[in-house]
């Protein structure tokens, strides 16, 4: 059994309770090493936002000290904001180019961001999706969740099998992203996000909760119903899913000493 298998999981979900930010961002930075090591030409599924900061930091240091290579890498973005030039400052394209791609041997033409400006949109979700295809589907995808429950920006009561499409944000989601907007810029309420049902077809997923902010979100994703009110909480039903905490994210978890006991055992009995 190679590496990258035996860091898999199999249902249920994995919860792994680390004490820091920086210990839960390099726990998720080693779990995408392994599988790029495992598979030179993986596709990953990338998020934007700050619960991800930390584990690029870690996957770009990885990369400088020559421990791994990006370079016959796929990259498929989750999400982009509708009416900004891919080189606005405010796109998800320019966040990924300054806190990732810039810094790695990636190569610019493995890279997709949905294509938010000037598009005719339904095209351009409907391409997304084949492109997906082509590449034969997203090995890892990584992961943040809002603070009310959504992937990518699936908001909440998103169809749980839903594709590629345009969504209209919350006022919760507007009001969280203000702060990367500047007060005299527009700040769009319409994205581009890959579906719920596009996230579960990914192989393999990683999704990395920060902060007390997240510990509701996150109680709700481990240990609420399934419901598409908490569209995190679709996670429960992925046959490799792994979330990643700090112990202030996991806070509010009714079950939190069975976490911390499971996951002892599978590190025991697994590895
Ligand atoms: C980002 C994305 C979002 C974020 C979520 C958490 O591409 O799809 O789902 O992961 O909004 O954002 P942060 O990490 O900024 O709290």
């Amino acid at each position: 059994m190679g590496r990258w298998q035996a860091v898999k999981t199999r249902n249920p979900m994995r919860v792994v309770i680390l004490p820091t930010e920086q210990e839960a961002s390099d726990f998720a930075a080693d779990f995408i090493e392994k599988l790029i090591i495992e598979n030179e030409n993986a596709v990953l599924g990338l998020a934007t936002g700050s619960s991800v900061l930390l584990t690029y930091e870690t996957l770009i240091k990885k990369y400088q000290s020559g421990e791994m290579s990006f370079k016959n890498i796929i990259t498929f973005n989750l999400d982009e904001y509708i009416g900004l030039k891919p080189n606005h400052t405010k796109s998800y394209r320019h966040y990924m180019n300054q806190k990732l791609f810039d810094h790695i041997d990636i190569d610019t033409k493995n890279v997709f961001i949905p294509e938010c400006f000037n598009q005719d949109y339904e095209l351009s979700c409907e391409n997304y999706e084949s492109k997906i295809r082509q590449h034969g589907g997203i090995d890892l995808q990584l992961l943040g969740i809002g603070t009310n429950g959504h992937i990518g920006f699936n908001e909440p009561t998103s169809s749980l099998k839903s594709r590629t499409r345009v969504k209209t944000l919350t006022q919760n989601t507007i009001t969280n992203n203000s702060r990367f907007f500047e007060n005299n810029e527009v700040q769009p309420s319409i994205a581009i996000t890959m579906g719920i049902g596009t996230i579960m077809e990914a192989q393999n997923i990683i999704l990395i909760g920060l902060g007390k902010h997240k510990s509701k979100a996150v109680a709700d994703l481990i240990e609420g119903p399934v419901s598409s009110f908490c569209p995190g909480s679709v996670l429960q039903n992925h046959r490799n899913a792994v979330v990643v905490l700090d112990n202030l994210a996991a806070s509010n978890l009714k079950l939190y000493d069975y976490y911390i006991h499971t996951e002892k055992m599978y590190l025991k009995y697994m590895c």
